[in-house]
């Protein structure tokens, strides 16, 4: 089977940067990628590539290549999904805000509307391929659906989850570790679309990183790997709480056990919380599926990764008031990165919103610098967690340009974000323009501390 249209469901983080570097692969092949998000879609199509509305190092340059020659973004979905032989649903599956399962269940609203319109609009067979993270038997339902129309339109339909890590979007989608795809192997058309897709990535990845297995495994493995990721990273911020009241440190520590090659070294890295779109959601999807088994010791298990990475954010922004003499009111508090992690623009869950909330509730004022968020999206992050109005979050919260007006006059900086511009700053000038005793809180483990302290800095960093 040889596929010449390939359509994307959804332009965000995942469609858009995985389209591009399939279209620059694979230059025969026309990828249009469709959202019902029209902004989205405009600023995809800006002339300017670097006003795409995802920053990843290396993707305006990708973009710049494709875009045009087999690489569309369209908000015509229909079109799209006609002309297609593969479809790609890469939209977004949000935790449930709403009745059962609010708060744990993924949301799959969106998933069945993108199966529903597949289903009334296409009229010639079509692989279907799950991109978006989903609940383990998610395929079923979507099959119940496209399988329901009795028009002989025959749909495969493959699980094909990605790994990819913002900031390094680009990278691992053009080296990954592996590609995972699930499908009914069993079958002999089934066999047919795996293969379709494993052609896809052979483009470029070596076959024998191309995984395939059984649909219900490779949903599972997607939830497992998030979650196995996101337990790395409370069990080390765990410990650095330990630290602190020991003497010991966490960079040191988490060197000594990282060099256990059973252990490993990534992922071992302490800080201010997990954020990002995937994890809190993936595990907290993972529980709901876990309970809805009567599974509570797997459910309690997995969800004390959650219950710790909400502590360490807390204890943080606590700790912060606690060494200010236990008052922040009225303090001007400058924060620096507010991005859940370097080398993106994408603030989804990300530590400093909820430290900054926390700060407000205590009647701080803050000053947020960020290399690559806006304004707009550090007031919407304020706004959406309802803690006060939009008025009083514009009225105490500034955003500024620069790190230095960030920090001019401010009683503490709290650095949010590992974005490496914060370490080559002019961190006597900081001080110098700073109230005394100058406070500086380090949530990533970024800052050298020795030189720090003998500026005359207040020195707090995670785990130490
Ligand atoms: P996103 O919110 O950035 O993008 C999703 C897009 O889908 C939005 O632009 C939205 O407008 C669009 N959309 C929703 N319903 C639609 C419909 N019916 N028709 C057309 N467009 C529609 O989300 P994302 O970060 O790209 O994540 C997408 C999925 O991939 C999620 O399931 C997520 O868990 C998973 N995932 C994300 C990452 C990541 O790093 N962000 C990594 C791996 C997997
Ligand atoms: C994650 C998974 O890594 C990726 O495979 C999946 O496809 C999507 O979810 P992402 O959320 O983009 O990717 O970034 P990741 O690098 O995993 O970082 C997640 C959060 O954990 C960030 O806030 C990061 O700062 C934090 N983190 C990561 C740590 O605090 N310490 C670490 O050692 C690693």
């Amino acid at each position: 089977m040889r596929i010449k249209n390939i359509c994307c469901i959804g332009a965000g983080y995942v469609g858009g940067p995985t389209m591009a570097v399939i279209a620059q692969k694979c230059p025969k092949v026309k990828v249009t990628v469709v959202d019902i998000n029209e902004k989205r879609i405009k600023q995809w199509n800006n002339p300017d590539v670097e006003k795409i509305p995802i920053y990843e190092p290396g993707l305006s340059e990708i973009v710049k290549e494709a875009r045009g020659r087999n690489l569309f973004f369209s908000t015509d979905v229909d079109k799209a999904i006609d002309e297609a032989d593969m479809i790609f649903i890469s939209v977004n599956t949000p935790t449930k805000t709403y009745g059962i399962g609010k708060g744990m269940a993924a949301d799959l609203r969106y998933i069945e509307l993108c199966a529903r319109q597949i289903a009334a609009v296409a009229k010639t067979d079509k692989i279907v391929i799950e991109k978006s993270t989903l609940p383990v038997r998610t395929a079923a339902a979507l099959r119940d659906i496209l399988d329901s129309t009795g028009n002989g339109v025959k749909y495969q339909i493959l699980s094909n989850p990605e790994f990819l890590a913002e900031g390094t979007a680009v990278e691992d989608l053009k080296n990954p570790d592996r590609v995972l795809i699930g499908g009914e192997i069993e079958t002999e058309e089934g066999r047919e679309a795996v293969d379709a897709l494993v052609n896809i990535y052979a483009s470029w990845v070596p076959r024998e990183k191309i995984l395939t297995t059984n649909v219900w495994s490779s949903e599972l493995s997607k939830l497992t790997a998030n979650a196995f990721l996101a337990q790395r990273v409370s069990s080390i911020n765990a410990m650095s709480e330990l630290c602190e009241k020991t003497g010991a440190d966490i960079n040191e520590v988490s060197k000594a056990i990282g060099m256990d090659s059973r252990i490993g070294s990534k992922f071992l890295k302490a800080s201010v919380g997990f954020g990002g779109s995937c994890f809190q959601k993936d595990i907290l999807n993972l529980v709901y599926i876990a309970r809805t088994f009567n599974l509570k010791e797997v459910a309690d298990y997995w969800e004390q990764v959650i219950l710790m990475n909400d502590h360490q954010k807390r204890r943080f922004a606590a700790n912060m008031v606690q060494t200010m003499y236990n008052t922040v009111a009225g303090k001007k508090i400058a924060i620096l990165g507010w991005a859940f992690k370097k080398d993106t623009n994408d603030t989804r869950e990300s530590a400093a919103i909820y430290v900054a909330d926390y700060l407000l509730n205590e009647q701080a004022e803050i000053v947020v610098y960020d290399p690559k968020v806006t304004e707009e999206q550090i007031y919407s992050d304020l706004d959406y967690l309802g803690s006060r109005s939009g008025d009083a979050n514009r009225q105490a919260v500034t955003v500024v340009d620069s790190p230095y007006e960030a920090c001019e006059g401010a009683h503490a900086i709290a650095v949010l974000t590992e974005w490496d511009e914060f370490k080559e700053l002019d961190w006597q000038k900081l001080y110098d323009q700073m109230l005394k005793p100058a406070f500086l809180f380090d949530g990533r483990r970024l800052l050298e501390s020795k030189s720090k302290k003998e500026i005359g800095f207040e020195f707090y960093a995670i785990g130490n």
